[in-house]
């Protein structure tokens, strides 16, 4: 009886666990009769797990998948099939997917739901191995009802993808369930109630992206979804999200691509403290970096009433580049600056790429006189001009509702960072158009006319043109135009670069002076996409990002990536043979400067060594010294007590300099780096003024009042606190060591 019973009861669950799973498709027929295909990918399609050992999770013995080959034979394969309609029934429908899923391959192949036609859910597959199938759920509850197919498919490779790519997806037990199979999640929907100042979500520095959004009544309170690096096992910082105004209600957060398991899901917290921890062994001292996250160009730059704002390339989501917004930091000395909450986010538009801000005194867009009206690029589908405002001292932006107010994209991929300036009695805007530079002028800086491009046969073309600036200069009584145009890669010393031409600009045109173009702005290799501040005067200051596309994404920091340079004041000066621009320090540098030694010239054994910089030294200083050129090179060098080290050397009758850094400390997070042969050129002068900013990761050496300028980064295990002046002959004078703060 009793035995009788157990047999019931599990016949019981027997069935009920059945009803808990309806087969969609489970591909054991060994044909694909019931699916509509297209396109070359699935002729040979259900594959036998019997004939494809390689791959792991098949359930019984035909799995659905797409022609494998080669990656050359498979950039050639593309298409689709989609199975015969059914009804959404359970809560679940899950699946086994594998595939090429991890890096760019992943883009071109997804599995789908589709209702009414429409991918309503999407996947991709997310194990690191390509052959090892994997469950997967989407949560269909609000589609019960509804009539739906799936799609699998592969997409072709776009033409402009040189490298073909091998991709493909597996899958398998196509089924619904009433509950989800497996820990991954495409889309997984976490409720939080606010009740702090910050949402705090873990994250990682390395891994794939996954999306966020944050819903507060179905909106998402971050504008679009932003990409994060969600932390899988290990957390190296959480994103700070400010929810502040969201107190009391409960938030939905919504992550994609996401593990039950990862520890995001299981340690997302509140704080009243926005960063947890600024300090980091790289963090500058008296540059700006952002207090979290990444940065690149620096974007919006004015001076207003007694303000300088500095909006910055900023991704407030993690620290690569993703997300372009524009960051907001004030200061009134420029060198301490206060980061404030971003200022422009991206919208159905775009991202939010580099642009410029102008303080339109006679408000002639019409948003209040003195309003703060930065131009930014949005790249979207395409890339456009657009505007926002400020009426509260570049506090808080608002998007004028006519954007996009210059739109050339259909002409035009490249088309971006907007520089406006004053000239007479209209606004002119310079554009980076592909590789030239195209102006514009308009009354209200919301209608745009062309006016003329420059470039073409000109300068550096090495790559597209970015990030220019057209700056008036008066010489000797006469009015100078100089246009710079940001160019990348293409630098005399590999990867980013400012160039810049010197001429005359009427209102219309640009006309270069001949002269043995590209010049560029600093030889070093970490200055790039610098422009200067609006609303100066006649003092032009010029800021640059302190860092080289070529390896800004793997900086060894953490919290932070990316810094700015030092203000810098511009002018034109003579080098003998023609005009050329030359970047000083801003005067206002000198106020970070909290003490001062003067250290003994004189040279012993044609050496000068200070085997202690500064007592308690932070790596913020500055060395400055004369130099009387003797016939043999003068190197300096910069230590610390583990054998790293920069070394520069000044050869001054070839007239360069040279930095070698390839043991300067941490080299190795990429290959470009570690350069030996950074080289820039002097100009000959009957000695030399050097001055040497060093602030923990980055170094600036102007030489001569402007001559040359020279940023280099290093990220040194430990701060240089030793200095060697060698060189025979050289007549070294007026050696100083600042304290800086
Ligand atoms: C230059 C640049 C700009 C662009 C921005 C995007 O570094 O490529 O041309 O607007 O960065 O972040």
């Amino acid at each position: 009886m009793k035995r009788l019973f157990t047999l019931l009861v599990l016949l019981a669950v027997a069935a009920s666990c059945r009803e808990r799973q309806v087969v969609i498709e489970d591909f054991e027929s060994g044909n694909l009769d019931s699916w509509v295909v297209e396109g070359n990918a699935f002729v040979f399609c259900p594959k036998s797990g019997s004939d494809n050992p390689d791959v792991s999770g098949v359930k019984g013995n035909f799995f659905a998948a797409s022609d494998f080959g080669e990656a050359d034979a498979s950039a050639t394969f593309f298409g689709k099939m989609t199975s015969r309609s059914f009804v959404i029934s359970k809560d679940y429908i899950s699946f086994l997917i594998g595939g090429t899923g991890e890096g760019f391959a992943g883009r071109f192949v997804a599995m789908e739901l589709l209702v009414d036609g429409k991918p309503v859910r999407s996947a991709r597959p997310h194990g690191t191995d390509p052959n090892a199938m994997d469950w997967n759920s989407w949560d269909v509850r609000d589609l019960k009802g509804e009539n739906a197919n799936i799609r699998i498919r592969v997409d072709s490779l776009p033409s402009r993808m040189r490298i073909p790519l091998s991709r493909y997806i597996l899958a398998d037990q196509i089924i619904q369930s009433r509950k989800k199979m497996g820990t991954f999640n495409d889309m997984l929907t976490i409720p939080v109630t606010a009740r702090e100042d910050y949402l705090l979500i873990p994250s990682s520095n390395s891994g794939s992206s996954s999306s966020l959004s944050i819903l507060a009544d179905g909106q998402n309170i971050l504008g679009v979804a932003q990409n994060i690096v969600l932390a899988k096992d290990v957390k190296d910082y959480d994103i700070p999200v400010d929810i502040s105004a969201w107190k009391g209600k409960t938030l939905e957060v919504v992550l994609t691509n996401v593990d039950d398991n990862d520890v995001t899901v299981k340690g997302l917290t509140q704080s009243d403290t926005r960063i947890e921890q600024y300090e980091e062994p790289y963090r500058p001292v008296y540059h700006f970096s952002p207090d979290f996250g990444w940065t690149n160009d620096p974007n919006g730059m004015v001076y207003f009433d007694g303000e300088y704002h500095l909006a910055y390339q900023a991704n407030p989501y993690g620290t690569r580049h993703s997300n372009m917004h524009w960051g907001n930091a004030v200061s009134t000395d420029l060198i301490h600056w206060e980061d404030l909450p971003f200022i422009v986010a991206p919208d159905a538009l775009g991202a939010i790429f580099s642009g410029s801000s102008v303080v339109d005194a006679d408000n002639t867009a019409g948003f209040g006189a003195n309003a703060i009206v930065g131009m930014y690029t949005s790249a979207g589908q395409g890339q456009r001009q657009s505007i926002a405002y400020s009426t509260d001292r570049g506090r808080t932006f608002t998007k004028y509702e006519g954007n996009p107010v210059l739109d050339d994209a259909e002409k035009q991929p490249n088309f971006r960072d907007p520089k406006v300036l004053r000239y007479g009695d209209k606004w002119v805007v310079c554009v980076a158009a592909g590789d030239v530079i195209a102006f514009y002028e308009s009354a209200d800086l919301k209608n745009w006319r062309k006016l003329s491009e420059f470039g073409r046969g000109i300068g550096s073309h090495a790559a597209v043109w970015e990030c220019p600036d057209l700056l008036r200069f008066e010489v000797g009584g006469k009015e100078k135009w100089v246009l710079i145009v940001n160019i990348n890669p293409g630098g005399p010393n590999g990867g980013s670069v400012g160039q810049y031409f010197i001429g005359n600009f009427d209102g219309e045109r640009f006309v270069a002076d001949p002269l043995p173009y590209p010049l560029w702005i600093d030889e070093g290799v970490d200055n790039y996409a610098g422009v200067t501040f609006s609303g100066t005067g006649d003092r032009h200051i010029f800021m640059g990002w302190m860092s080289n596309w070529l390896y800004s994404g793997s900086t060894p920091t953490l919290r932070f990536r990316n810094a700015m340079t030092l203000p810098r004041d511009l002018s034109l000066k003579h080098n003998g043979k023609h005009l050329f621009l030359a970047s000083s320090p801003s005067p206002e540098v000198y106020a970070a400067r909290v003490s001062s030694r003067t250290v003994d010239a004189s040279l012993r054994n044609g050496r000068i060594s200070v085997p202690e910089i500064l007592p308690d030294n932070d790596g913020a200083y500055e060395i400055d010294f004369t130099v009387a050129p003797g016939k043999s090179p003068l190197s300096l060098r910069l230590y610390n007590g583990k054998g790293e080290e920069m070394l520069f050397t000044f050869d001054f009758k070839a007239l360069t300099l040279t930095l070698d850094r390839s043991r300067s400390g941490v080299v190795d997070f990429h290959k470009d780096f570690a350069k030996k042969d950074i080289l820039t050129h002097l100009v000959k002068r009957p000695e030399y003024k050097v001055q040497l900013f060093v602030d923990r990761h980055s170094t600036e050496m102007f030489i001569g009042d402007g001559d040359v300028c020279f940023t280099n980064c290093m990220y040194p295990t430990e701060v240089y606190n030793a200095l060697e002046l060698a060189g025979a002959d050289a007549g070294i004078s007026d050696l100083t060591i600042f304290n800086l703060k």
